[in-house]
């Protein structure tokens, strides 16, 4: 039976990153018998703008029908002035939560070949392959009550609510450990036992799930050591996990020694392996249009789509390797660029990805 993937382009550059990456899944498609079909439907302020809201209901059905996703990114200048409980961001939060995706999986991984993009010396980087691993679906951006209140004063008070019940902090554990089982066998939890109560039970429910894995290493570290450890020595990471918003923080920083956030996807899963793939930047509505983003984390995020939801990983690894390729052919949007590197436009980064697919 055919699989169905969705495909949801977004805002800003969104559209013509996602143009790249679908041209290398339907190469795919037609060379190799991948049986899949893709729909489109329309998320964020693209959403807002046709229909009012930025998860209209006909895309969230599409979404829960499909066995993936495949976003671009969502959000832009215009949208930021609206009530926050319907910009663009909305969208994409609706969808994590309402199709369970609490999983989400962010590789910081460094191409050899862009190792002078990092702001940090060579030696720091070079080989760093970290599996950030957060939890998406709690926590202080999901916790009730939330809010703007009216004190006794007359002043406004501002709150959101951290919580994690033990069910959803045992789940993401179970997938750090799982994946650490297939990588370098350590996991290092990143809290903040020492003043919040939540994150003491999320280090208790780790050392529970860590017992059942004996064969793995469990560490803990307070979330703003981890942030120093992350930019003073990050190769001493394996898989990190962590709550929702210490995730969403620590991932951009991870992203960011790679010198290049343009490269890195993401997956998004359930308790099943359906899930959501998008690059890890955001919709850069200032380059939009141009031809000048890079489409290479969107199109590495179809090789996790493969990977992780079509049980494909012959095909996620050709698609690595293109990738591999036409970094090493010296090709590079401007994001990459350097000394004595040949400039390419998004869409010729497509073509030379899809082209290098039989290299
Ligand atoms: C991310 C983004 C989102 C988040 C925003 C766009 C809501 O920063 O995926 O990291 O905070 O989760
Ligand atoms: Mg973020």
């Amino acid at each position: 039976m055919s699989k169905k993937i969705l495909v949801l382009p977004g805002d800003g550059i969104g559209p013509e990153i996602v143009a790249e990456a679908i041209k290398v899944l339907a190469t795919l498609r037609d060379e190799v018998d991948l049986d899949i079909d893709l729909d489109e439907a329309l998320i964020g302020g693209a959403a807002i703008d046709a229909t009012g809201g930025p998860l209209p209901d006909a895309t969230l059905e599409l979404a829960k029908e499909a066995d993936a996703i495949l976003l671009g990114a969502v959000g832009g200048h215009q949208w930021e002035s609206l009530d926050i409980s319907i910009r663009p961001e909305k969208g994409l939060l609706g969808l994590r939560s309402e199709l369970n995706l609490f999983a989400n999986l962010r590789p910081a991984i460094l191409y050899p070949q862009l190792a002078d993009a990092s702001s940090l010396k060579a030696d720091i980087v070079a080989g760093l392959d970290i599996m950030i691993v957060r939890e998406l679906t709690g926590g202080i951006y999901f916790g009730q009550p939330r809010g703007v209140r009216e004190l006794d004063n007359g002043e406004r008070q501002g709150f959101n609510t951290l919580v994690y019940a033990e069910s959803e902090i045992e789940r993401i554990a179970r997938v750090a450990f799982d994946i650490a089982g297939k990588r370098g066998g350590r996991v290092c939890s990143v809290d903040k036992a020492n003043v919040l109560e939540c994150t003491e039970l999320w280090r208790e429910v780790m050392m529970k799930v860590g017992e059942g894995h004996p064969d793995i290493e469990l560490s803990h570290m307070y979330v703003d050591n981890a942030a120093m450890q992350l930019v003073k020595w990050p190769k001493q990471f394996d898989v990190m996990v962590t709550t929702n918003m210490f995730g969403d923080i620590l991932s951009d920083c991870a992203a960011m020694l790679t010198g290049s956030i343009g490269m890195l996807p993401s997956a998004s899963l359930d308790e099943n392996g359906k899930g959501m793939y998008e690059p890890i930047h955001g919709s850069a509505p200032d380059i939009a249009g141009q031809g000048v983003a890079n489409p290479l984390a969107t199109i590495l995020s179809v090789a996790m789509m493969l990977r992780y939801s079509l049980d494909e990983p012959a095909m996620a690894d050709r698609i690595e390797r293109a990738v591999d390729k036409v970094l090493d052919d010296g090709l590079r949007t401007p994001d990459i660029m350097s000394e004595g590197m040949t400039e390419v436009s998004c869409e010729a980064m497509g073509d030379a990805v899809t082209a290098a697919l039989n290299s």
